[in-house]
């Protein structure tokens, strides 16, 4: 980092005790390859605490069954679950009303229902939507698929070499025809934390939208999506102690009102005749067919669990994990860090001098250390940089300085093995 960067946690959370926080996440009494698990690949999919284990678990022993269809006692009961999620995740992001909260399969989905039906109903040729360097994978091909279908025009925010959006650039191609930006808050791949206000700022300025891609802010900054101003918000209850195959696409009211469907079937209908099928309100119009009720459940009981540590402990847990793993990390000469924002959360993604990722990957496997090395799907971002691939710690509320230091051990058994 070429400064200090900013803690994100506030002087007034509660004390964090990771070594009892660790207690709620049972794999990580797991060994791997006989040596303990050092779990620094959160940013991928993050463990899973007791209370989702269990709220899970007791969900489907007690109270499954399918929603809004029945009148049984079970269907009851798993209704009011399902709803309660909803307004878990609706104090959780606060969002003005749970009719904004919008159950999808993840972050994927969420952004592909937006450019599915926003972008279609209201996008024509030559509009132009924004985007950034450094996005993944999810937000760029739904907006390209957009553009080679109706004629969209996409524009993208450069970055400087630590990994920074320009932002006079941004302001630069906010113009008549900008309907949209969409951009990450905090990059899976550098952990950059993207100035999001801000940019909903200028973007409203010039009555265009502003799509936020929160996969990796959910889980490690305490987001709020009313202060952020944001239309869309999107994340992933796998990246935030929650399962797979669940997720949110938050949306301001009047957007997800003027919404037509993205997908069709059982759930989204108010009246359904041959001549003619009239939709139900959001969130249920965006709902087509059984959704999956226990993964909302479940990423009800992940909020709760973040909330009750409390968010802005959490953060400041990570960043000052992050402070310190940057500083040891960077003592080792043969180490290059990739990605030197001013302001950055949770990631650290390196080189290590002629060595291939996937080696440092596969060697750091044997001691126990589960990084992710790849592109992280963001390879426009990396031949921005000018690299191929970079080996990736990722770092969440359960991991502690010993985990630092198993790494940093890690990465010299890499060197002396390559010696
Ligand atoms: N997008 C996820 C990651 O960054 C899978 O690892």
């Amino acid at each position: 980092m070429s400064a200090s960067p900013r803690i994100a946690g506030s002087a007034s959370a509660p004390a964090f005790d990771v070594e009892r926080v660790r207690g709620d996440f049972p794999i990580l009494t797991e060994t791997v390859h006989g040596k303990p698990l050092v779990y620094l690949d959160s940013a991928a999919s993050a463990q899973k605490p007791t209370a989702v284990l269990d709220a899970v678990r007791r969900f489907d022993a007690e109270s499954y069954s399918n929603i809004h269809r029945g009148v049984h006692l079970l269907s009851e009961r798993a209704t009011d679950a399902y709803e309660q999620a909803r307004g878990t995740l609706q104090r959780f992001l606060g969002a003005a009303d749970p009719s904004e909260v919008v159950f999808v399969r993840g972050t994927t989905e969420g952004i592909n229902l937006v450019a599915s039906s926003w972008g279609r109903k209201f996008l024509q040729a030559g509009d132009e939507v924004v985007i950034t360097t450094m996005e993944h994978h999810s937000n760029i091909v739904p907006w390209q698929i957009l553009r080679d279908e109706i004629g969209i025009v996409l524009r993208v925010v450069p970055v400087n070499d630590d990994g920074e959006l320009l932002l006079d650039e941004f302001e630069r191609m906010l113009g008549p025809r900008t309907r949209l930006v969409s951009v990450v808050h905090l990059s899976n791949a550098l952990g950059t934390v993207n100035p999001v206000a801000r940019i909903v700022e200028m973007a409203h300025e010039r009555g265009a939208l502003v799509l936020v891609d929160g996969a990796q802010s959910a889980p490690h900054l305490a987001v709020d999506v009313t202060a952020l101003g944001c239309d869309f918000y999107v994340f992933s209850g796998h990246k935030l102690y929650g399962p797979t195959g669940i997720g949110v696409l938050y949306g301001r009211r009047e957007h997800l009102e003027s919404m037509p469907p993205y997908q069709s079937g059982g759930g989204m209908i108010r009246s359904v005749s041959f001549e003619q099928t009239l939709y139900a309100k959001p969130p249920a119009r965006f709902e087509a067919g059984t959704p999956n009720i226990t993964g909302a459940v479940g990423l009800g009981a992940a909020a709760d669990y973040l909330d009750g540590l409390g968010r802005e402990a959490v953060a400041r847990h990570e960043h000052e994990l992050l402070e310190f793993a940057t500083e040891r990390v960077r003592r080792i000469p043969e180490v290059r860090l990739i990605g030197n924002a001013q302001d950055k959360a949770g990631v650290l993604s390196f080189l290590v001098e002629g060595v291939h990722a996937h080696d440092v990957g596969t060697i750091l496997d044997q001691s126990g250390v589960a990084i992710r090395v790849g592109h992280h799907c963001t390879q426009p971002l990396m031949q921005r940089l000018g690299v191929a691939a970079t080996a990736r710690a990722s770092f969440g509320l359960y991991n502690t300085r010993g985990e630092v230091e198993a790494l940093v051990r890690g990465i010299e058994n890499v060197l002396e093995v390559f010696a």
